[in-house]
């Protein structure tokens, strides 16, 4: 169907639902003009303040206004709201036999019981009816209808019902006013009641249809057939997981966070902030990192760090495997890549502790390979937008959603992508508490919200309970120094140093016992506080003595011992936090709290 006499202009308001005011701009005449609105609809997201609209001039002399608002653009598409354009468009398409071959009668507006339905159509042996229904609005790339509660459409709909119990076919035919869209819904959240009885209507035998539209400033056909969705279909998982990137980028441009590591994205510095940032907060991490990167700058100065000098800027991040991990892929990549970290996805799982999840932040940050980046927080996001029943502890289920998201990544800012996962799962859809899901780029896409399920996803096997270790710890002083020892180089905790400590609750008795056994003689023994200390899969509860002795000398034949002044314990023996509470008793501060001295200033 075609307009005649097309005007140019913009929105300025609406100040009833049948008129709105429009600037138009004819060459060599820029004027105000009050305008008809020919749709009842809200189009709400539609007609905004700037928008450029179009206009029919309307040459009969009896009407208050010379112009019918026809077109609106939404970004970059043109959608027609005319709600006349698309029984016209359907009357010519009708004719044109592309729905029914051999069409002998078309006629518009008949009646069929109570109710005047769009056209009545005959072929040689068929009888139909067809209700068409304009569609003018469109969320996240789903066309949805009504835009406001309509009781006509749900008594159209109960009419074809009829129709088709009393031997007609019937249609109901969505025409969408635009293009660019993925496939039609009903509009849950204006009128239930409508999804209702299109599903019963649908469940009846009545033929549920919709065709988008070329639309352009002066015409509107219509074009393609678009999927319909009732609610309890499910959209195809790909179907949401191609409509991801675009939305999750966008967003990201606006809410991504400022990160030391994503300033100056070399290989290097994404590699050490990633691995710290596995099982440990990014605001704990970023003072570790920036002077992880000020005593090792490079790969080089990793490969060749003493294990003291790194367990020690790892001191209070826990799970030390992790630094361990790096030096040892650090000398991998000086002996067999010359020094230079590979950019390849598989090739960089073949070093010490890069699994895929850190091979493929690796890649796609500092490298731009199209190659997803799976953790936790990226399985709960994605688990949550899917309604996924996978538990996200299976191995087979991280897997699989690494396949799944591997053909949507963009391949113009992977990286941007998978960081953008990390804010999203970070900020937006939170692991401990309610989601932000108004401030979700994927509030209309994801299924989990659409449910209001958010409390059951992601489905995650229980962990296995903790297993408890009881423990003493003992601060053995003499006058000047403090015993400590040299953990095992394997285990939790490997080559770390501890206050000595034994295992079980011993007594004070027990205690003396053991020391006499080491052939040390104390003068004083004093009860500690107790403590807690939670690892991945065990939880010390400690208590603790400070054991004043002469001096430690007859401790010298355990090897693993060393006496040290207790300020040199807090330059250059790493100490986990397990023992913060002890190492508080020397008035010396370790682990993550002496990072939180340094931010302050405090640090000696
Ligand atoms: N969590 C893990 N890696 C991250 C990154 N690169 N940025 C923000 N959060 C993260």
């Amino acid at each position: 169907m075609k307009y005649e006499n097309i005007s140019k202009g913009s929105f300025i308001d609406r100040p009833n639902r049948f008129i709105a005011q429009v600037e138009i701009q004819e060459p060599g005449n820029i004027r105000q003009e009050c305008v008809h609105v020919k749709n009842t609809g809200r189009c709400r997201e539609l007609l905004l303040p700037g928008a450029e609209v179009y206009m029919e001039k309307i040459l009969s002399g009896h009407r208050k206004t010379g112009y019918d608002l026809i077109g609106i653009k939404k970004g970059e598409v043109l959608v027609n709201i005319d709600s006349n354009a698309p029984n016209k468009a359907v009357y010519e398409w009708l004719q044109s036999g592309v729905l029914f071959k051999d069409v002998t009668l078309i006629k518009p507006e008949a009646v069929f019981g109570n109710s005047r339905l769009d056209f009545y159509v005959e072929t040689k042996d068929r009888r139909i009816f067809l209700e068409v229904k304009g569609v003018t609005l469109e969320k996240q790339g789903v066309a949805l209808f009504p835009d406001a509660p309509t009781k006509r459409a749900v008594k159209h709909a109960k009419e074809l019902i009829r129709a088709v119990q009393e031997g007609y076919e019937s249609y109901i035919l969505f025409v969408i006013q635009m293009k660019g869209i993925r496939c039609f819904s009903p509009n849950q959240d204006t009128q239930p009641e409508f999804a209702d009885i299109l599903r019963t209507a649908r469940r009846a035998g009545v033929r549920i249809l919709a065709y988008d539209c070329l639309v352009t400033q002066n015409s509107m056909e219509l074009s393609e057939p678009v999927p319909v969705i009732l609610k309890q279909d499910r959209l195809p998982d790909a179907f949401l997981l191609e409509r991801i990137a675009d939305l999750l980028l966008a967003w990201y441009d606006k809410n991504r966070r400022v990160l030391p590591w994503r300033e100056e994205p070399t290989p290097y510095r994404v590699w050490v902030s990633e691995i710290m940032l596995q099982q440990t907060r990014v605001e704990a991490v970023k003072p570790y990192f920036l002077r992880f990167m000020e005593e090792l700058p490079d790969i080089g100065a990793l490969a060749q760090a003493e294990e003291d000098t790194f367990l020690k800027l790892w001191e209070g991040l826990g799970y030390y495997s992790r630094v361990r991990n790096l030096h040892k892929a650090a000398v991998q990549i000086m002996e067999n890549y010359g020094g230079q970290m590979p950019g390849d996805y598989r090739e960089l799982q073949k070093l010490q502790g890069i699994g895929s999840y850190t091979a493929g932040a690796i890649a796609s940050i500092a490298f731009g390979q199209a190659v997803p980046a799976v953790d936790g927080n990226v399985l709960r996001v994605i688990s949550r937008l899917l309604a996924d029943d996978g538990d996200i502890s299976d191995p087979a289920v991280k897997r699989k959603m690494e396949e799944r998201l591997l053909p949507v990544m963009p391949k113009d800012r992977p990286g941007d992508f998978n960081q953008a996962l990390m804010d999203l799962g970070a900020t937006v859809c939170l692991a401990n508490g309610m989601p932000k899901c108004r401030e979700c780029p994927w509030e209309g896409l994801c299924r989990t919200n659409a449910e209001k399920a958010w409390l059951q996803y992601p489905k995650k096997s229980g962990k296995k309970p903790r297993k408890t270790e009881q423990k003493t710890v003992l601060v053995i002083r003499d006058k000047s120094c403090v015993a400590l020892r040299k953990r095992p180089a394997h285990g939790l905790l490997a080559g770390l140093y501890e206050f000595p400590t034994l295992d079980g609750h011993a007594t004070r008795e027990e205690t003396l016992c053991w020391l006499k056994r080491q052939g040390v003689h104390a003068v004083r023994i004093e009860r500690l506080s107790d403590a807690k200390h939670i690892f991945t899969h065990i939880e010390w509860q400690m208590i603790g003595y400070c054991v004043w002795v002469d001096e430690l000398e007859p401790m010298k034949k355990d090897k693993e011992l060393l006496f040290v002044e207790p300020a040199q314990t807090q330059a250059r023996y790493p100490i986990p936090s397990a023992f913060a509470v002890y190492s508080r008793y020397l008035e010396i501060r370790t682990g993550s709290e002496k990072i939180k001295d340094m931010e302050e200033g405090r640090d000696r």
